[in-house]
């Protein structure tokens, strides 16, 4: 039975994975090729010691919430065979995203949907884009995940527009890939409507993991961000660590036994910043190293979805159930990191979101098989 694993503290004490060597791979990282106008991944230098404040205040209360993971495969991501064809990864793409963690599907969805979600994102955090004025007011209920206070989350959930993205061929073929499977279920998930990190909203940004890096066997997990406004230079955006993914066995002999299994010392390693145009999906291994950095532009905002996919778990009806009633009574999932919205805007402003065939197979209305 496919399994998701929602308890982080699920199989804790069991003995170390050794997590096989892949064949020799590229020095450094570098941009998803086959794309056109690829990003180019800049180095943080100057942010190494803000962020490791940040990680260290992160570390004193830790909220062990976790991504799905999944125990349908046991083989790690990143030494995945495959054995369909690729859809919209290029090789190299496979290539990278194997290496370093991640990949990004350049126009994973139409402009017109990056628009209409972004209107719509607008309106729920109650801002007018022309006026910077409306974007200081406070988030309207603190995260458990301290973190993630003022990163800008939008706790929207259901809406048309967010499954629409969801169930873009473009986005569901590139997961196919990353899961070299059909079957899958998309993450229930919410948004990021991030203006300048100033004043109230001052943030020193983060890097963490969404899953529990003490356990054996590692968790198995992919999330992925949908960029939803041009993110370069300060606009703030995802920034990762992929030197660190590349040599995490390496790297976990070297670290105390009470580490933060859900945020890393990141010393002596590149923080990579993230570039991306609207309508850009970034898929990223969960083991991958990652955060918000803060918004330091004057008057630009950072807006993303975030969409990932698993294998279905179509056995577990608990969990079907309680997707599918997330959907039809656009609520938030009932998780330690998503606080939800105290004024139901989603179930006061929205109707119930329309599924396409595919739609319906991705929320688990419909089996695979
Ligand atoms: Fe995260």
């Amino acid at each position: 039975m496919l399994e998701l694993m929602h308890d982080t503290h699920l199989d804790f004490g069991k003995p170390p994975l050794i997590v096989p060597k892949t064949a020799s791979k590229p020095s450094s990282p570098r941009p998803a090729k086959g794309c056109a106008n690829a990003p180019t991944p800049v180095q943080l230098v100057a942010a190494a010691k803000p962020l490791e404040k940040e990680t260290a205040m992160s570390n004193t209360v830790p909220v062990r919430d976790a991504h799905p993971s999944t125990k349908a495969l046991t083989t790690p991501l990143k030494d995945m065979q495959k054995t369909l064809p690729l859809r919209v990864l290029s090789e190299d793409d496979w290539q990278h995203w194997t290496t370093y963690g991640y990949v990004i599907v350049k126009e994973a969805v139409p402009q017109e949907n990056v628009e209409r979600i972004g209107k719509v994102l607008w309106d729920f955090q109650g801002m007018n884009p022309d006026d910077p004025e409306t974007w200081t007011k406070p988030q309207l209920r603190d995260h458990k995940m301290k973190e993630l206070n003022n990163t800008g989350m939008v706790e929207i959930y259901n809406h048309q527009y967010l499954w629409d993205n969801r169930q873009e061929r473009r986005v569901y073929d590139a997961f196919v890939d990353i899961w070299d499977r059909e079957d899958l279920w998309v993450t229930i998930d919410r948004a990021n409507l991030n203006p300048p990190n100033k004043a109230s909203r001052a943030t020193g940004g983060f890097i963490h993991w969404d899953v529990d890096t003490s356990l054996r066997p590692l968790p198995i997990g992919v999330q992925g961000v949908l960029s939803l406004a041009k993110q370069d230079g300060d606009v703030g955006g995802f920034q990762c660590v992929p030197e660190l993914f590349q040599k995490m066995e390496e790297w976990l002999k070297t670290q105390p036994e009470d580490r933060n299994p859900m945020a890393p010392d990141t010393t002596g390693f590149e923080v990579v910043k993230i570039e991306m145009n609207p309508g850009d999906l970034l898929i990223f291994n969960s083991l991958l190293a990652h955060g918000i950095r803060p918004n330091h532009s004057e008057n630009r905002v950072r807006m993303a979805q975030y969409i990932s996919m698993h294998p279905a778990e179509e056995d577990n009806e608990k969990e079907r159930d309680i997707r599918i009633a997330s959907w039809k009574n656009r609520e938030a999932p009932r998780r330690d990191a998503f606080p939800g919205d105290p004024r139901a805007w989603e179930k006061n402003n929205s109707e119930v979101a329309e599924l396409t065939p595919l739609g319906k197979k991705l929320l688990g209305l419909e089996s695979w098989h």
